[in-house]
């Protein structure tokens, strides 16, 4: 059996595509990914700050391409651009995504905003796996992640749109992943728990002090984005090649428990 070594890149030779890429979350599993061999393709609609990440990464390793994932002829561009300009796409990260106004009453949720969450979180995610399955299926081979959250399997936590398209994503990973097997094509979904970026200090009206009080299973330590780039680069990499149709789970524990009894408070 091959010995893992630390310092062996993981995912040489590969190329990726990641929406949302320019900040957060995306923009660490780029940085990650190009640590470790991969040539990165970054889709954002912040152009300037996917341009700047792409500068800094190198121009060997990174290309910017303007893409809102929810235009169609934006991500067939993107995933098109991957191919063009690395020849191939290994890795499609489905990371894109918006939050909108928390609301506490039903009532005040307007159909349009509904609407945009999931053009961008669902229909986003169904547009991205679509290409990269268009350019997948040929080469037989290939991992899609999209990034879900524990809104992908509890309710409560964040708003009725943003709860719905995060659950949706992981239904569709499920029936992607019955459909591309034969063509060994691994399809999961990845739910961390809560980290401070943009998306959430506008969520959570809070900012670096307010995170510290989120409530949190796990005590002691903090998830980073850096923690989900390395679950990226498990899912992306060739040691979770059994890996399919999975909502990996990077939680502290959050949606496996119900701690409302105080059994072990
Ligand atoms: N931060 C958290 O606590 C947390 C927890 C669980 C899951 N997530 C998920 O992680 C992913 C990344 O979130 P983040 O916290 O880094 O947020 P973020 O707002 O920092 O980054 C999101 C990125 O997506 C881009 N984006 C938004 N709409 C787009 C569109 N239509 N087309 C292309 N790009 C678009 C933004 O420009 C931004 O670069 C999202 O799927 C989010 O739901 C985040």
């Amino acid at each position: 059996m091959a010995q893992a070594s630390v310092n062996v890149p993981r995912l040489e030779g590969k190329v990726a595509l990641i929406t949302g890429g320019a900040r957060g979350i995306g923009e660490c599993i780029a940085r990650l990914f190009t640590k470790h061999g991969a040539k990165v393709i970054i889709a954002d609609i912040l152009d300037n700050l996917g341009h700047s990440v792409c500068e800094d990464l190198g121009d060997e390793l990174a290309f910017y391409v303007h893409c809102d994932v929810s235009n169609e002829s934006d991500i067939e561009h993107a995933v098109n651009t991957a191919i063009l300009k690395y020849g191939k796409l290994d890795i499609m990260i489905n990371n894109a995504a918006i939050a909108d106004e928390p609301k506490t009453s039903i009532l005040d949720n307007e159909k349009f905003e509904f609407d945009q969450v999931i053009s961008v979180n669902l229909t986003g995610v169904f547009l991205g796996t679509k290409h990269a399955a268009r350019v997948m299926i040929p080469a037989k081979k290939g991992s899609i992640i999209t990034i879900g959250s524990v809104s992908s399997s509890v309710g409560g936590v964040a708003s009725h749109a943003y709860t719905s398209s995060k659950h949706a994503v992981v239904g569709l990973t499920k029936n992607v992943a019955a459909e591309l097997g034969q063509f060994g094509i691994r399809v999961n979904c990845l739910s961390p728990y809560f980290i401070l970026t943009p998306l959430t200090m506008k969520f959570f009206k809070i900012d670096e002090n307010g995170a510290s009080g989120v409530y949190s299973n796990l005590k002691g330590m903090a998830l980073s984005s850096e923690d989900v780039a390395e679950a990226a680069l498990y899912l992306g990499s060739d040691e979770s090649k059994y890996m399919s149709g999975h909502n990996l789970a990077l939680d502290g524990g959050f949606t496996a428990i119900n701690p409302a009894f105080g059994l072990f408070a």
